[in-house]
């Protein structure tokens, strides 16, 4: 990691590599999600998601505290968001994908942030241009197929008297100079800037206020959200809400291998609306291969798996961890060449985006099925 790697919801800068996650955990004072822990999660879900098998959801803060919950029967719901700056890449769909995934195995409500509002403060967006991106980026997320009656999504402008009575008790606690060293906002910042972790917190207690008694929370993201969660921790005891629990993923890097897929570079992202020739053509062109220069060397030192973005992405769609290891080692023996590998990863790709796309179509009619309100809960 470099000395000025810096990692902030608006900011990842830095090469990114596995002991570079640690430290940032470490410095972060999450938890690194080990054996015992997965084989608990594993104990109640039956099988071991492959983020979580291949370490992708790599820390924790109190998930402990969530399945002790659990386990008593006192259940919990999950919190996760999307900011709508834009069209979605694959990246973004991982949080999601993951939540998804959590919401099946334990049956429980999901709060989905749509903040709107945030990236009014935060990017030079018009209202036109926010409110085209929350509906598509709605309906990326919904194609995932959540459970309709046990999902909430929140957008923070419909949602705003709600969430500002709510936002106020928090920012009551937070002062701008925690505000300046946590999020590395400086005086040229605007001032909506520093109170909207106050309103990103607001989900992750909501339900405790709307039920009128403690409820755990579970919140899954990519480890450029832990700040938020980091102040509303400290926060919460002093409101009187139990602190949020987190788990936490590392980034689907670019297509050439290091920081995170960013919107801001479009050749090196995969994007939830590419076609299956484009996603085949950027894999081909840009994606970080750990295979040798030429197919002779290739079938003769074979690759390094490890380092292949094409063979890391692979390994996430695939439920079968026998397949996983057979095309580890052909990769790694040189049996399988550079170009097959990202071939099939491409194919993989276009596979779930095509069928998300299907799927699009078919929530297109019921989005208000998941909106949020209060009665919902009642
Ligand atoms: P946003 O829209 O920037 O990102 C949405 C989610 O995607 C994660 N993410 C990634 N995960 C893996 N690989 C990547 N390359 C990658 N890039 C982004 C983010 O960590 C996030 O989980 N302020 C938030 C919206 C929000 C939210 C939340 C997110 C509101 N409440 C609660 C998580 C949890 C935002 O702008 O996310």
């Amino acid at each position: 990691m470099t000395e000025d790697a810096k990692v902030t919801p608006w900011e990842v800068t830095g090469i990114l590599g596995d002991t570079d996650y640690s430290k940032i955990a470490d410095r972060f004072g999450a938890k690194i999600i080990d054996r015992a822990m997965k084989e608990r999660i594993a104990s109640y879900t039956g099988d071991l998601h492959p983020f979580l098998r291949y370490d992708v959801f790599f820390a924790h803060r109190d998930l402990d505290l969530i399945l002790d919950a659990y386990s008593r029967g006192e259940g919990f719901y999950l919190y996760t968001g999307r900011g709508p700056s834009g069209k979605m890449h694959l990246g973004h769909l991982l949080p999601f994908m993951f939540t998804r995934w959590l919401q099946e195995k334990f049956n429980v409500d999901l709060i989905i942030q749509i903040t709107d509002d945030e990236k009014f403060l935060f990017r030079d967006l018009n209202s036109g241009d926010l409110n085209r991106y929350t509906s598509d980026n709605i309906l990326d997320i919904l194609s995932l197929g959540f459970n309709p009656e046990r999902t909430h999504i929140m957008v923070d402008t419909l949602n705003s008297g709600l969430l500002y009575n709510n936002a106020i008790k928090v920012a009551r606690h937070i002062n701008v100079s925690l505000a300046k060293s946590v999020f590395g906002f400086d005086d040229s910042d605007n001032v909506g800037k520093y109170f909207f972790t106050s309103i990103q917190a607001v989900p992750s207690f909501i339900l405790s206020e709307i039920l009128g008694r403690p409820i755990r929370c579970l919140i899954p993201y990519a480890i450029d959200q832990d700040p938020h969660f980091k102040v509303a921790r400290d926060v919460m005891p002093k409101i009187g809400y139990e602190k949020p629990s987190s788990i936490i993923s590392k980034f689907i890097p670019s297509l050439k291998g290091s920081g995170k897929m960013s919107s801001s570079d479009t050749t090196t992202g995969i994007y939830l609306d590419d076609d299956r020739k484009t996603v085949r053509k950027k894999l081909m062109k840009y994606a970080f291969s750990g295979g040798r220069d030429t197919a002779d060397e290739q079938r003769k030192y074979g690759a390094n798996p490890d380092i292949d973005f094409s063979f890391n992405v692979f390994r996430l769609l695939e439920n079968d961890p026998s397949v996983v290891s057979r095309i580890y080692d052909e990769y790694r023996s040189g049996q399988l060449l550079s170009g097959e590998m990202k071939a099939m990863t491409a194919d993989r790709i276009s596979n779930l985006l095509e069928g998300l796309s299907i799927n699009r179509e078919k929530v297109k009619n019921n989005i208000s099925d998941y909106m949020f309100s209060t009665d919902r809960f009642r």
